[in-house]
């Protein structure tokens, strides 16, 4: 059809670009036969769709699907055994080039054993190094391998530090750039791969992946081991592929719902999940069908570094999400949401990271309104405009770039940019549009550009192609009214763009400024309220109360004991900027007992910010709770400790 013709200028051109079905052969390190039919995903070629963040020459060679054969060594914390890759090559080409950080290659090898040959290039701490194979005309490759024990994608977990204290626990994190530290592919979110994959753990440890499991209870593996298989026979971006492994029971929630936890947080995770089925009926009836057969979660032990990962058909969950009164729910939305924006279609490179997070935060908000109604989705809505401001405000002001929805990360991770920016001024650009074009144009749109960019990769150029080819239709005085150039690829916040206020949190933001040194808390009805309206009330609260009112408000509410991680949250949050010494012990307990960045990051910030009585509780909080870390929050508390250090050496060495 032509839409592939405006989508992929470049795909007639490139035998290994197109999109065609494909009947899948039989592989010969096969962990398990193949499905009937596989899909080849197109790959973009233009400059805006070049990847920075991998070493993969796809216009070259590229890998198009990927066989793992995994063992799980908890002794030593390393994976290791083979992953055969599905190569398709150029007309000519040599070699392929593949992702690789710190894997032990043992060897490469062609489909019937031959050695080929290989090479480990120079690379750098961020991105890896390149592994190029002369492919010698295999168009298979099996590559056997060990994962370090330090490769950043993995947690491996003591007993200690999962729920139920019995057994060991692992799980991957491969978004953005991290799966090369475990799996040796194309690590690049423009190169679509299917998967396949067996994984042995110790009995009675249970695995399960981002895929459809194959053998749900297992198979014996020998030496009081198991096998678990799993498929995925959708063209996936290789960082959407991971693992988790422990003692962990599975919970129905629905036809094709359900939750993964380990048996003492099982029915806790039931409980908060309750409506997800229904979030998948709504997130359907908005965008059309869901695409991926099921929808299961996993609660995580608490050191998993994110709310939610949207891995295909497995969420990946913080437990810091089970507040025991479904309040945290939205975060199920915006998981669920990735299941089109961001899985379906893909931001093809790290710099339109914004077309995955910031779709999927205006369906989050369509998915919550759905469900409960219009004043809900709004006071999410308006928080996240707080949130915008904030980092608006944090990276500099509305001239500083990293407030762009396009970015430019040359040398930069991926993982450290302005999120905010991406997720709420992304949503605040989708929402401006459909003010102006009306919710039912709207919607049809969102849900045609689905079903068009399906299983492929998006840039922000082909978006506003797309948006310009099939909403604006040529209307001259929209194009005007959108300032759709300034949204995608100027900083700050364009003059379109309508904040949502909730009038019910605006109560509860009046009621925090005129909170004072005579205010009884008893008259706030601060225990009637929900967790919104809790956050939004705490974080207007003047950030220099003295200890004396705090105390009231701690001692009235309970605040430093709340299990409502996001009421914690901005209770820390108020305490530290008011250096009241009766909150350190909460402050301690919350970040030793999870690692969820977006709390611990913020906490450690807080207390560098008040100097001389903040740096000493960090240090030492930071010297206990860093073991328990996640590579991905270890390394962004490192970096905000570090530079301080580094000064401080610096003016000892001065005298
Ligand atoms: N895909 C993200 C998590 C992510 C982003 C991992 C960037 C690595 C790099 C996920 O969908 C997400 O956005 N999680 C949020 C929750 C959401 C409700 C804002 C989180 O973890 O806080
Ligand atoms: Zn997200």
């Amino acid at each position: 059809m032509i839409r592939f013709a405006l989508a992929l200028p470049f795909a007639a051109a490139l035998a290994l670009a197109g999109c065609k079905e494909k009947p899948a052969e039989t592989p010969t390190d096969a962990p398990m036969q193949a499905g009937a039919q596989r899909m080849v995903a197109p790959v973009l070629l233009t400059p805006d769709a070049k990847d920075i963040h991998s070493y993969a020459v796809p216009a070259e060679a590229r890998v198009t699907h990927v066989a793992l054969n995994l063992t799980a060594d908890f002794q030593q914390k390393i994976l290791y055994g083979t992953a055969t890759l599905h190569v398709a090559a150029a007309k000519g080409a040599k070699r392929i080039i593949l992702d690789d950080k710190g894997l032990e290659i043992v060897s490469v090898r062609s489909r019937s054993g031959e050695p080929l040959r290989w090479q480990v290039g120079e690379g750098d701490d961020m991105l890896g190094r390149p592994l190029e194979v002369e492919l010698a005309g295999a168009d298979r490759i099996v590559i056997e391998y060990r994962s370090a024990p330090d490769a950043a994608a993995l947690q491996w977990l003591t007993p200690e530090q999962t729920a139920g204290k019995r057994h060991p626990f692992l799980f991957s994190q491969g978004q953005s750039i991290l799966n090369r530290t475990w799996i040796p592919t194309q690590d690049s979110p423009g190169i679509r791969q299917t998967w396949e994959a067996r994984i042995v753990v110790p009995a009675p440890l249970k695995a399960v992946m981002s895929g459809e499991a194959l053998t749900p209870e297992g198979e014996p593996a020998g030496e009081g081991k198991r096998a678990f298989r799993f498929r995925m026979d959708k063209p996936v971006a290789p960082y959407l592929i991971a693992l988790a492994a422990g003692d962990i029971a599975f919970q129905s929630l629905g036809p094709r719902t359900g939750v993964w936890a380990e048996p003492v947080t099982l029915k806790a995770a039931a409980n908060e999940l309750h409506d997800t089925e229904k979030m998948v009926d709504a997130a359907e009836r908005l965008y059309g069908p869901y695409r991926w057969g099921r929808y299961d979660m996993i609660v995580l032990p608490p050191s998993f570094p994110f709310g939610g990962m949207e891995n295909p058909m497995l969420t990946f969950l913080t437990p810091t999400m089970l507040a025991g009164d479904r309040s945290l729910t939205s975060l199920i939305a915006h998981e669920l949401a990735h299941s089109w924006s961001g899985n379906l279609v893909t931001n093809a490179t790290w710099a339109d990271f914004w077309l995955n997070e910031g779709i999927t935060t205006y369906i989050e908000s369509r998915i919550m309104e759905a469900l409960y109604g219009p004043e809900r989705a709004q006071m999410l809505k308006s928080l996240g405009w707080e949130d915008l401001q904030n980092a608006v405000r944090d990276a500099g002001g509305a001239a500083a770039p990293a407030t762009q929805l396009h970015l430019d990360l040359k040398g930069q991770d991926p993982d450290e940019g302005m999120a905010d920016i991406a997720y709420e001024k992304g949503a605040a650009f989708l929402r401006t549009i459909e003010a102006a074009v009306g919710r039912e144009r709207f919607d049809a749109w969102l849900r045609s550009y689905f079903d068009r960019h399906a299983f492929q990769p998006i840039t922000t150029r082909l978006f506003l192609e797309d948006l310009r080819a099939n909403l604006i239709k040529g209307d001259t005085a929209l194009e005007k009214k959108l300032q759709l150039d300034a949204w995608a690829y100027r900083p700050g916040i364009p003059s379109n763009a309508a904040a949502p206020v909730s009038p019910e949190l605006e109560k509860m933001a009046a009621a925090a400024k005129a909170y004072g040194p005579e205010t009884s808390p008893d008259a706030l009805g601060f225990n009637n309220w929900g967790t919104q309206e809790r956050v939004r009330f705490l974080n207007a609260l003047p950030r220099d109360l003295g200890t004396e009112q705090l105390q009231r408000l701690d001692g009235t509410f309970k605040l430093s004991q709340t299990r409502n991680s996001e009421v914690l949250f901005a209770w820390l949050r108020l305490a530290i900027a008011n250096r009241y010494d009766p909150a350190v012990p909460a402050i301690e307990r919350f970040l030793t007992s999870m690692g969820r960045r977006k709390f611990v990051e913020p906490l450690f910030r807080d207390l560098l910010a008040q100097a001389d009585w903040g740096r000493p509780i960090a240090e030492r909080v930071y010297a206990k709770a860093r073991p328990g870390y996640h590579a991905v929050t270890a390394g962004s508390v490192d970096a905000l400790l570090k530079p301080a250090e580094e000064e401080a050496a610096k003016a000892e060495k001065a005298g």
